[in-house]
């Protein structure tokens, strides 16, 4: 038996705000009804504090079993530490260590969490996919991600997908406008390319994953959004575009320096460039250098005009990106070999 109140129903919300207020209310209780009246737990009561309730209407104290709250667990009450992991739609990334105890306490705690698996290799190969392996709920690696308002279908096991570079779909669509071209060279399941087009750009997206491709066109169709979408290799794609971009986005960190001469030739005077790298901290925009070279070699000249890290990667090292304006203006013409 604990101590409450018994008020009539039709005054109980006003009791309650009055216990809140005066501290008086047992959070770790829960309020009941008999239909007639509700029953409030209360952490005391004094004489004071019954005359200043009695202000508010009728009521009397009542020691009643009141059932306690449930408050709601976060995997650090369970775990003693507060995990590292990943969500995709209902999929929990965990780290291998501890993975199954990890995994357990998330699903305990959020029930929007209905499978977990853990990585077997870093991001990989030329379509830069991890291996994983169950380890608990739903044995798949396919969920339908939510981002921006746009869904997802994914399968984690067969393309890739990082919501860590949600945010920056967000500042680089923030400088799309409608109507522009938008080439996305690398699109995966279409992250990017989908964000661009439903800001009414008209999107180019080319993945040389033909698991991608498929996600890309299926998601462009849940989304209700067009996409012009190429599966094959990203140089030919840019081959078919020259001067055409105003924006061109270039999402593939490992190797996007041997594709800068394409991507340049495919933005318009004027265009943008959007391009992604790994770099150590001690030099994070060290392919400033890089970009410069290529772009000398085409006779553009470029402006920089953001650079920033995108998420750390590894110990000392940053995925960064560097935007940049290729101006052409003063381009001789005829045809330069990159
Ligand atoms: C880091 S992922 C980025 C995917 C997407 N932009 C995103 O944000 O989720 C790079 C993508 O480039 C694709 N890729 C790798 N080499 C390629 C190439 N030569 N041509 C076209 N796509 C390529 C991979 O299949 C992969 O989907």
């Amino acid at each position: 038996m604990s101590l409450g109140l018994r008020v009539p129903r039709s005054s109980g919300e006003r009791f309650r705000k009055a216990l809140v207020e005066r501290e008086l209310f047992d959070r770790s209780r829960k309020i009941f009804s008999d239909g007639t009246h509700v029953y409030l737990p209360v952490l005391g009561l004094d004489q004071a504090a019954l005359d200043d309730l009695s202000r508010l209407g009728p009521f009397e104290p009542a020691d009643r079993d009141f059932l306690p709250e449930e408050i709601p667990l976060c995997p650090q009450d369970l775990l003693g530490f507060s995990p590292s992991f990943e969500q995709v739609g209902d999929i929990a990334i965990v780290e291998p260590e501890r993975a199954e105890e990890v995994a357990s306490a998330l699903m305990r705690c959020n029930c929007s969490i209905r499978t977990a698996i853990s990585p077997l290799s870093d991001v990989e190969g030329e379509f830069r996919t991890r291996r994983f392996r169950h380890v608990a709920g739903e044995v798949r690696t396919t969920t339908v991600h939510k981002e921006h308002g746009l869904r997802y279908r994914i399968d984690l096991g067969s393309a890739y997908f990082s919501p860590r570079l949600g945010t920056e779909r967000l500042r680089v669509a923030a400088q799309v406008c409608p109507g522009q071209v938008v080439l996305d060279l690398f699109a995966g399941v279409g992250p990017f390319a989908l964000l661009m087009a439903k800001k009414g750009a008209r999107v180019i997206a080319a993945d040389k994953n033909p698991a991608a491709v498929n996600f890309m066109r299926e998601n462009a169709i849940l989304n209700k959004v067009e996409l012009e979408i190429y599966e094959g290799d990203a140089s030919e794609v840019a081959l078919r575009y020259p001067d055409t971009a105003d924006h061109v986005i270039m999402n593939l960190p490992h190797s996007a320096s041997q594709f800068l001469g394409l991507a340049m030739r495919a933005a318009k005077d004027g265009g943008i460039v959007h391009y992604y790298t790994f770099a150590p901290e001690e030099d994070l925009y060290q392919d400033r250098a890089i970009i410069e070279a290529a772009a000398s070699r085409l006779d553009i000249s470029v402006e920089f005009l953001y650079q920033g890290i995108v998420r750390s990667y590894a110990p000392h090292r940053f995925n960064v990106v560097i935007d940049f304006r290729a101006n052409k203006a003063g381009q001789a013409g005829g045809c330069s070999q990159d």
